[in-house]
């Protein structure tokens, strides 16, 4: 189990290590979009982590790639689908527009 907490609504959810960022942030209800399915190419679960980066996946060529593609993207920036939480806790800060 690991600590995720959604900014900016700073809510935080008992999650398990091992889902995708994306799956756990669906499960807490947060408003996170898809238009690929979580194959990582549409851009559209773009947020930022603010903390612990270190203990999720690490950023794959294809994601790298992708958010070399699109605007507003910086040091924190993952796709949510492409991260597989870890043990520690993770605050998130979802970009997603509704
Ligand atoms: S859902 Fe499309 S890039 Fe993550």
């Amino acid at each position: 189990m690991t600590t995720l907490t959604i900014l900016p609504a700073n809510t935080t959810f008992e999650t398990s290590a091992g889902v995708t960022l994306f799956a756990a942030l669906k499960a807490a209800g947060a408003a996170i979009l898809s238009k690929c399915e979580g194959k990582g190419q549409c851009g559209a679960c773009h947020v930022f982590i603010h903390e612990g980066r270190k203990g999720v996946s690490k950023i794959q060529r294809a994601e790298n790639e992708k958010l070399d593609t699109m605007v507003g993207v910086g040091s924190k920036s993952r796709l949510a689908c492409q991260v597989v939480l870890g043990e520690d806790p993770v605050t998130v800060e979802v970009l997603s527009f509704v």
